[in-house]
């Protein structure tokens, strides 16, 4: 690196404050050096402890593992020795790192296990203001431990990207925070004209307000369209290259894909420069996500097509010139619903700042908006929503729970969430089993909450150990939690796709699964992973499990060809095989097995493993509406009326299966989901048939209306405090001023 980081100049000024107190915030524009620096600096200057090691938080996968490389390159070491990073399924932790990176979901995960984070002399939580549901929640924990005086010598780093720090100093007890200047150039800004366009029919509440939320989809060739001019009309060279942001991997592979074709045709006829395409989406494999940093030559032009990845948590140097669509896909969970929605909505004025920012890194710059100034002005909020504020919160819930945390209507956060959601985030915890009557953990819920999956997946984990299918379970679950298994048709046309369609994959492109239907069960049955028959009629999980049995059995050597002939992704699939190893290895060591009784053998197994995901997934669960149509009424929402405060009332919605789903849909009645993806209406991803009779004792759970309040701790249960203050519990509201003090 040629000149010093901006973060240099501040270092003795950092190292002397964390000597003196325990939390720093460290504000700095992206690129400054927080992420690489920071953590060097305390380590090499003394600041942690023989033994002990320096956390660094990462709310994005990919960036803890990105930082990880880096920084082990710039000390001379391989990840996984001084350096490592621990991700979800993958950790290279060993005894003599001192440095780790971690994803936000590890660190709390880790917190469950040792709350006063003990191997730690050094928290850096990094990317704050990202306000990313797990860091907020470890900012509370956080809190709660160096206010309870138990780790005096623990330091905490609070990194944020962004001027406004106000709100974690005042959180943080007034701590001190140091600015690190940045060192940006001058980025001018060009808006696109207001386009007369046609307003959108599929009823986005929020992006419905601004212009251009119309044109989802006609971005993506606005964007190709202006980087083949520029690329056109431009010098290349290294730091003459283009960014571009995109919502999701789908756009980003049209995009892509367009761009490749428009280039390839120019190179036909004789021009004179290259161009370099590179998508990053958290979606990638991480090969594929390090090639954008690789330096461009002096005939070519790179174009990274990204998604709000590229924002601030990775910096990708060289860029001259921004394309930026101005919106980017929100999960939201809609509580009445009990359902999570995948919405595009426009980006915070900030964060359009942000993505300016990247073009003035290495020299000045240009930010192109393909969207009007008046809308930009009109309909883009100020700053974005944390996403504690939209997020389902079953698994934050547990962990607070299993953490000791009695009332979590009184636990501190920097934003509280929605109180309908945690309260429908409890009622769902108890439906499970995670939670008694109390509120209190169960043993499963203390078990399931150490899984690194959802509280659902877990809950199926667990059916499964007491059904003997925990090798199906934690196949499909593998399966499902990564990439897509199968192979897109290559380069679906960018024409004709105003849908901007996305999520986890499966959503447009059916073939793959189509395909393995038709192969592996000609007749409707199929080989299961431990050899006994399954109908693979029955769900799309138990094609999965067919779909792998084949893949284990397949030779290496005929393995390539295999994954060819069946239109599967052979780097998911190896992908699936070490998830499941780990899930199955989790399984075991969380004494789930143990506990479990021995399976029963005359049940068949595809019923044993629909048993286990219908035991997790029974919020799920929906019922066929009519006749022969394929539209499903959730039972939840028929169920939910009694869910106290998290209750729905009349709110209603159908759903509709994908496509390639219409087998196991035909002559079922009732059906569990694994997930809904977002297309041009809500649509369920991977359905099981499931029998009426297995969901008697959930929903009726969920109607038990135990009192949210006694879930939440912030209220007494019926019998515990009737005697003590005359409250009953369940009725009365006077209750829930009297929450415990959280610091407990
Ligand atoms: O965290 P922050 O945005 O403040 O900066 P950083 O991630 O620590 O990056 C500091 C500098 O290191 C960047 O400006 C890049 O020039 C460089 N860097 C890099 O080249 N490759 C990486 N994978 C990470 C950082
Ligand atoms: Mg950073």
């Amino acid at each position: 690196m040629a000149a010093p980081l901006p973060i240099a100049a501040h270092r003795e000024e950092i190292i002397a404050r964390l000597r003196a107190e325990q939390v720093l915030i460290v504000v700095g524009e992206t690129g400054s050096g927080k992420t690489t620096q920071l953590c060097q600096y305390a380590l090499d200057d003394g600041l942690c402890a023989p033994g002990r090691m320096v956390a660094v938080s990462q709310p994005r996968r990919i960036a803890a593992i990105a930082a990880a490389r880096r920084v082990a390159e710039e000390r001379g070491c391989a990840v996984g020795g001084e350096v490592s990073y621990t991700v979800r399924f993958d950790d290279t932790v060993s005894a003599s790192t001192r440095i780790r990176y971690l994803t936000d979901g590890s660190l709390l995960r880790e917190a469950l296990d040792s709350p006063r984070l003990e191997r730690y002399s050094l928290v850096i939580m990094d990317e704050a203001h990202e306000r990313s549901i797990n860091t907020d929640v470890l900012f509370g924990l956080l809190r709660r431990l160096l206010r309870s005086g138990a780790r005096p010598d623990l330091r905490v780093v609070v990194a944020s990207a962004t001027l406004d720090v106000r709100k974690f100093a005042h959180f943080f007890d007034d701590c001190a925070a140091v600015h690190v200047p940045g060192r940006a150039h001058p980025v001018a800004i060009f808006h696109a004209a207001p386009p007369p366009r046609a307003p959108d029919c599929d009823g986005r509440a929020r992006a419905g307000r601004v212009e251009g939320a119309a044109a989802e989809g006609r971005y993506v060739e606005d964007a190709v369209e202006l980087c083949m001019r520029l690329h056109r009309s431009r010098p290349v060279g290294p730091s003459e290259d283009v960014l571009i942001f995109l919502t999701g991997a789908r756009e980003i592979a049209l995009a892509c894909a367009a761009l490749e074709q428009l280039a390839a045709a120019d190179a036909a006829r004789g021009a004179a420069h290259a161009l370099r395409v590179l998508p990053l989406h958290a979606g990638l494999p991480t090969d594929a996500q390090a090639r954008v940093f690789s330096p461009t030559s002096a005939a070519e032009r790179k174009v990274v097509v990204a998604t709000n990845l590229a924002e601030t948590s990775l910096t990708i140097d060289g860029i001259r010139c921004v394309i930026d669509c101005g919106y980017a896909k929100v999960q939201r969970y809609d509580c009445a619903r009990g359902m999570e929605l995948l919405s595009t909505e426009p980006i915070s004025k900030a964060a359009a700042r942000q993505r300016a920012g990247r073009a003035g890194r290495t020299r000045a710059g240009e930010c192109f908006r393909l969207y009007s100034e008046e809308a930009f002005a009109r309909g883009w909020p100020d700053h974005g929503e944390p996403e504690i504020a939209r997020a389902a919160l079953p698994s934050v819930a547990l962990s607070l729970k299993c953490m000791g945390v009695r009332d979590l209507l009184a636990f501190d956060l920097l934003d509280p969430p929605p109180r309908r959601a945690l309260l429908r985030a409890l009622s769902d915890l108890h439906a499970i089993g995670a939670l008694d009557d109390q509120g209190v953990p169960t043993e499963l819920g203390a078990r399931i909450v150490r899984l690194p999956v959802e509280p659902r997946l877990g809950a199926a984990l667990a059916k499964a150990a007491e059904l003997g299918c925990v090798d199906e379970v934690a196949t499909i679950a593998a399966m499902l939690s990564g990439e897509d298994v199968f192979l897109r048709a290559p380069h679906a046309n960018a024409a004709g796709t105003a849908g901007g369609a996305e999520a986890g994959g499966a959503t447009a492109d059916g073939g793959g699964w189509a395909r393995a239907r038709a192969r592996l069960a000609p007749g409707g049955a199929a080989c299961g992973a431990a050899g006994a028959e399954v109908d693979v009629r029955e769900a799309d999980q138990l094609l999965l499990l067919a779909l792998y049995a084949e893949y284990a059995r397949t030779p290496p050597a005929a393995i390539v060809s295999w994954a060819a002939e069946c239109g599967v992704q052979l780097r998911a699939m190896h992908a699936a095989r070490d998830v499941r190893a780990q899930l199955v290895a989790l399984v075991a060591s969380s004494g789930l097995a143990a506990r479990a009784a021995p399976a029963p053998c005359d049940e068949p197994l595809g019923r044993r493993v629909r048993r286990a995901l219908c035991a997790g997934f029974f919020a799920h669960a929906v019922r066929r509406v009519g006749t022969g149509g394929d539209a499903c009424v959730p039972l939840a929402v028929l169920a939910g009326a009694s869910l106290g405060e998290g209750g729905v009332g009349t709110t209603s919605v159908l759903l509709r299966p994908l496509a390639h789903s219409a087998a196991v849909l035909n002559g079922a009645h009732a059906l569990i989901y694994h997930e809904l993806v977002w297309t041009t209406c809500a649509q369920m991803r991977c359905i099981c048939r499931v029998e009426s009779s297995w969901l008697d004792e959930p929903l009726r759970r969920l109607r038990a209306a135990v009192d949210p309040l006694v879930l939440a701790g912030a209220r007494p249960a019926p019998d515990a405090g009737a005697d003590a203050d005359g409250v009953a519990g369940a009725s009365g509201g006077g209750a829930r001023a009297r929450c415990t003090d959280a610091r407990h």
